[in-house]
């Protein structure tokens, strides 16, 4: 089964929305490459899923903090066999910015920003020369908090700034693979029920999130919000973009003399 859809890596796949992707894959006959660090729980979801469906699951145990993991994670990206990459794994980081260890924002920014870029060059070539892929990363709402004071949001300067690389990053490269067979999409959940943030009650369900994840992709959108209704702000979003960059011309504003 897994040969029509080819295979589809998955980072962090041993719990929530990257679990659940890993199901629903599963279930649509792709392979898969489950990437995470507790190497346990990858290979029980890899047993159970190529029991029940028929496919070949591979566990590549990597910490996504570090650069020879994320080498790793990147070389098995360009495999031939690859159709779809999703750069899901993450962490929160939280906490005001001149407090926090300056070792785990490093590692954020493996994790959000370097290691997606990476698997995505990695993968890329290789789609775009057999005519066929996609790669979603997986962002936040957070990305869009910039206008925002940190209360009562979580103190977040460096995981925004990694979740917006992504939306910005993912919106670029999808202008430049325009019209070409590869579709690139960016997934911006809100607050989810995972281990992420306790298995907060209440929030959107992971299942929600990788469904409009996986309908956005098959209509090539570019940006998936799963829990936004109207698509009136990113039309809005889009609109004051092109205003900045119309707006700004090769003179010195006035207020600035
Ligand atoms: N939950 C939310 O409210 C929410 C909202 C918006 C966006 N997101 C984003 O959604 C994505 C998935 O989060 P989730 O809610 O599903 O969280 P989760 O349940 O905590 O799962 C996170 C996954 O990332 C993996 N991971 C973490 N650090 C890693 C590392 N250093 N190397 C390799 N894998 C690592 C974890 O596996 P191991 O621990 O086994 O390595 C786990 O599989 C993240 O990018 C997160 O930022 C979450």
């Amino acid at each position: 089964m897994g040969a029509q859809q080819g295979t589809a890596l998955i980072t962090g796949a041993s719990a929530g929305i990257g679990a659940v992707y890993a199901r629903r894959l599963a279930e649509r006959g792709y392979d898969l490459v489950l990437v995470a660090r507790r190497e346990d729980r990858l290979r029980g979801l890899a047993s159970e899923l190529e029991a029940a469906h028929s496919i070949r699951v591979e566990a590549l145990k990597a910490d996504l903090t570090v650069d020879a993991d994320l080498q790793r994670v990147a070389q098995r990206a360009a495999g031939e066999d690859l159709t779809l990459l999703i750069n899901n794994a993450g962490i929160g980081g939280y906490g005001p910015f001149e407090q926090v260890d300056p070792l785990l924002l490093e590692q954020l920014v493996r994790l959000h920003i370097l290691g997606p870029m990476l698997a995505t060059r990695s993968a890329l070539p290789g789609m775009l020369a057999r005519g066929r892929g996609g790669v979603i990363n997986v962002a936040s709402l957070l990305a869009f908090s910039g206008s925002l004071p940190p209360n009562p949001l979580p103190h977040r300067a460096t995981y925004a700034g990694a979740k917006a690389f992504l939306v910005q990053f993912t919106r670029t490269l999808a202008g430049e693979l325009r019209g070409g067979p590869v579709r690139v999409q960016v997934c911006c959940p809100g607050m989810t029920e995972t281990e992420f943030n306790g298995g907060y009650k209440g929030a959107m369900k992971p299942e929600d999130v990788v469904t409009a994840s996986l309908v956005a992709l098959e209509r090539g959108e570019t940006v998936c919000v799963p829990g936004l209704e109207a698509a009136d702000a990113l039309v809005a979003l889009e609109q004051a973009e092109a205003g900045m960059r119309a707006g700004a011309k090769t003179t010195l504003a006035a207020r600035y003399r």
